[in-house]
């Protein structure tokens, strides 16, 4: 039997034998086309290359490209499990031609893949053709050898085939196979077509135009090729049955629901075995591309699909959560075709579980309140749209969930009553919105949230992709068009700049359209929209286009760097101080970053060096940074830090670096920091490259603040401090090593000339030297007095001079004044046995009146003051000698 995986890599090196490139599958979120939700066609990845818009250096190529048809254009969802071959997730197996072959090629390599390649029976084929498109008739005829009744004519879409309202389309002709009368059904074109006889298992486009905005339709550059096989059809038809759930791979997920929900796969259960084994694929595979179950665009989709699958586990009497029990069946056979899936095996198991846990707490009673509803009504009756809000808003189920359920009691919803309800809900959280407080202007993007819904941030897996502008703000209001040089606020439906949030700095970069390119300087959120600002550089912008955003990597690659690094800053601050730090601030930009944290008193230059070795330690370790999300209370569990007074939603990201030997956090204690974050981060600790802890300062009370840098920054901080004390070193004629020492000798140095200078000083002043004459002392009224004034000396040499003075008298008064530079210090003396007589402080008052000063104090003894100059010394030694004759 030819197993799946069989049939994936015959196509795949049938194709490359035949000179095509063996593409991977391209991730599950277009990059490249915002209107699209999810990939859904192989062609989508390549749709620049038809329309010549880009090159490769191959012109021939050939994927298995993950598809998910769920939510958005093409939605499968409501009709998995009912039909033989419906599916939210499938391979669509395919080959490209850009340019390089056409039609009359293209049209053998399939028939001969299929009936040699796959060795499938002729007899069973017939095709399709647009019925203008005489050439594929004749090619068909030709290499074939198709008779005309089985060359059917369709003048439909069905077989004109675009991928959206735009871009590259043509004609297509499509390979049906008869499984046979047995099944009810009729061929393509004819009445019964929609029964499962005719099965279309390929479809070959020839494309040849462009689709424009406009309506009209141009030549494409070079006609080209794009075709599509859905693997299960065919592999349903080479394992005999018409049944894609009877397929291997399909079946062995099938199995595996069985076995852990320990029911028959074909028993009454079989429905939801298969809802099961689909949904497993779509939710795994949208996850392992970086979709999380949310309330809002892709995460709602996929949160359906798993509520749904979660249903129908229920449905099977299953009590404990299910799906992730299947992940490794999934794993074992996928794993090896799309290694993403294992990479991220966690991460799904882990997020199925915990959807699963939450949605277990609500379903029973939501599906209680569904029977009491719905216990009176007919047949073909509709519940009602405020009971069916009631389940979503309340119970979490969504809309599509609870048609499912009630399609098998052949009932419907009031989908209208349901909307109702719905935009009242929402009234009324605007009406609360506006009475926030919140700035005026915010109101803006709470209307665009309304009108077009939130941003789909796509930031953490990529750092370019296309978006559609759906709002552009200018001097405040809605503009409908901004031009070169007008400053902007621009909203789109989906974004990889990161806005402010978490001390996080907003990204900046590019947005270019068809003929505009707008340079973004910030952006931030308000109301769940990404908001870029910037201006218009060229051209003119209006809503509705198709941009391509382009995030400045190397800024956004220092930003990552700093806000790893301030989680193992964190770790290591609690590890070196103790578990009362915890953040209070933080701000990681491009160029540094700085964390505020509870602590009493500053760090010592120990505690400094040993929390900058740690961070530096786990930098080495480079091992992987991984992101999880889980609900608040399951993350602290593990011991993730979070911040105090943060409110957190349902689900949080926990993220964690860090390897440790079992005295770690997390489940196994092997991670060293694990925190609550929404922000960007490297992929391995390596990529912070270094740390540089530039110091710590006093932020408030009991709060500290550390700044600190990573990377480049820290380099060139590092080498700009090696340049400086290079210049030291060599205006102190030594080498850098010896510089301390040096500094400390002079230090030393320089100490004991001070000493010897202030001697020195002394000793002059005692021989008149620097002083206008010689001292001498005068008689006034029976007490020796001796005034002077000196140059330089300094007010603090004043009172040992005074004492030295005095003892030279033996017995009467001094005066000294010090002329420093424009300044007068004064010091007076009076030995003991005048005390009683005369007062060192009223000599010293009286002689800083006349030098411009005020004051002036000490004992009887000794006493000192200043004044503005010493330009009126001769003024003060009078009033002083004034004060000596009483
Ligand atoms: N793009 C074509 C399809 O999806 C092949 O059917």
């Amino acid at each position: 039997m030819k197993t799946l995986n069989d049939i994936r890599s015959t196509f795949l090196s049938y194709f490359e034998r035949n000179g095509h490139e063996v593409v991977p599958s391209s991730p599950l979120v277009p990059r490249n086309d915002p209107t699209l939700m999810f990939t859904a066609a192989g062609m989508v990845q390549f749709k620049n290359l038809f329309t010549g818009v880009e090159t490769r250096d191959y012109s021939r190529a050939t994927t298995a490209q993950k598809c998910v048809r769920a939510g958005g254009k093409h939605n499968d969802l409501d009709n998995v499990g009912y039909t033989a071959r419906h599916h939210t997730f499938f391979e669509m197996l395919g080959n490209f031609s850009f340019g390089d072959y056409f039609k009359e090629d293209a049209i053998p390599l399939a028939w001969d893949l299929l009936t040699k390649g796959f060795g499938i029976d002729e007899s069973r084929l017939l095709v399709t053709v647009y019925h203008t498109d005489e050439e594929a008739v004749q090619i068909w005829k030709k290499h074939a050898g198709l008779s005309d009744d089985r060359i059917i004519r369709i003048a439909t879409d069905d077989n004109f085939w675009s991928a959206g309202p735009t871009g590259p389309c043509g004609p297509c002709t499509e390979i049906f196979y008869d499984h046979g009368d047995h099944i009810w059904g009729g061929p393509p074109g004819s009445p019964e077509e929609d029964g499962d006889r005719f099965v279309e298992i390929w479809n070959l486009v020839f494309m040849q135009y462009e689709q424009l905005e406009d309506g009209t339709r141009r030549d494409l550059p070079n006609q080209s090729i794009d075709t599509g096989m859905g693997i299960e059809r065919v592999a349903a038809l080479l394992q005999g049955t018409n049944d894609n759930y009877a397929t291997d791979l399909m079946r062995s997920l099938i199995e595996a629901s069985a076995d852990a929900s320990n029911t028959d796969p074909d028993g009454p259960g079989k429905t939801h075995h298969r809802v099961i084994a689909d949904h497993l694929r779509s939710t795994s595979f949208l996850i392992a591309d970086g979709v999380m179950p949310s309330n809002d665009g892709r995460g709602y989709v996929l949160r359906r699909i798993m509520r749904r699958a979660m249903r129908h586990a229920h449905l099977l009497g299953v009590q404990d959560p299910l799906m992730h029990k299947l992940v490794p069946a999934l794993v074992g056979q996928m794993g090896a075709a799309y290694p993403e899936l294992g990479q991220a095996q966690s991460l799904i198991t882990e997020t199925l579980q915990l959807e699963e846990t939450r949605f277990k707490q609500t379903l029973e009673r939501g599906l209680k309140l569904l029977e009491d509803e719905v216990s009176g009504l007919d047949k073909g009756a509709h519940l009602s749209g405020q009971a069916a809000f009631k389940l979503y808003d309340t119970f979490g189920f969504p809309l599509d969930l609870t048609q499912d359920a009630l399609r098998e009691k052949g009932m419907g919803v009031d989908t209208d009553g349901f909307d109702a309800a719905m935009a009242e809900q929402k009234a009324k959280a605007r009406a609360a919105w506006a009475g926030s407080g919140e700035a005026a202007d915010a109101t803006v993007w709470f209307d665009v949230a309304d009108k077009h819904g939130t941003t789909d941030f796509l930031g953490y897996d990529t750092e370019s992709a296309e978006g559609q502008i759906v709002a552009i703000i200018k001097d405040g209001a809605v503009a409908d068009m901004a031009k070169a040089g007008d400053t902007v606020q621009i909203a789109l439906n989906q974004t990889p700049f990161y806005a402010e949030s978490g001390g996080q700095v907003g990204d900046t970069g590019t947005i270019r359209t068809d003929g505009a390119l707008i340079r973004v300087t910030d952006t931030r959120k308000a109301a769940d929209v990404f908001i870029h600002f910037g201006t218009v550089e060229e051209g003119e912008v209006t809503p509705s286009k198709a941009a391509v955003l382009t995030v400045d990597h190397a800024r956004r690659t220092s930003i990552r760097a700093n806000h790893s690094a301030t989680h193992l800053l964190h770790e290591a601050l609690r590890g070196a101080l103790g578990d009362h730090v915890a953040q209070r601030g933080s701000l990681n930009a491009a160029d540094r970053l700085r964390f505020d944290f509870s602590h009493a008193k500053a760090l010592s230059a120990q505690e400094l060096s040993q929390v900058e070795q740690e961070v530096n330690d786990y930098i080495r370790q480079n091992t992987a940074v991984e992101t999880r999300i889980m609900t608040p209370d399951d993350a602290r569990a593990l011991g993730a830090q979070a911040l105090f007074g943060e409110k957190y939603g349902d689900e949080v990201r926990v993220v964690s670096m860090g390897r440790e030997d079992g005295s770690g956090k997390g489940t196994d204690k092997s991670t060293y920091s694990l925190e609550l974050c929404g922000g960007t981060h490297v992929r391995q600790t390596g990529d912070i490259g270094a740390f540089v802890l530039l110091g710590d300062s006093a932020s408030s009370a009991g709060v500290r603040r550390i700044e600190a840098l990573t990377g480049s920054e820290a380099l060139a901080w590092l080498r700009e401090q090696q340049m400086a004390l290079a210049g030291i070193a060599e205006a102190m004629k030594t080498s850098s090593a010896d510089v301390p020492e040096r500094v400390k000798a002079l230090m030393e140095e320089r100490k004991s000339l001070n000493n010897e200078v202030a001697q020195l000083r002394r000793e002059l002043a005692m021989v008149g030297g620097g002083g206008a004459t010689a001292p001498e002392a005068v008689d006034v009224g029976g007490i020796k007095f001796m005034a002077q004034v000196l140059q330089g000396v300094t007010g603090k040499d004043l009172p040992a001079l005074v004492d030295e003075f005095k003892a030279s008298l033996g017995s009467g008064a001094v005066l000294l004044i010090a002329d420093t530079s424009g300044k007068a210090a004064v010091a007076g003396g009076v030995t003991a046995d005048l005390t009683d007589k005369v007062s060192a402080v009223d000599i010293v008052k009286a002689a800083v009146v006349e030098l411009g000063g005020k004051g002036g104090g000490g004992r009887p003894d000794m006493a000192q003051g200043g004044g503005a100059s010493a330009e009126n010394a001769e003024g003060a030694i009078a009033a002083a000698t004034a004060i000596l004759k009483g």
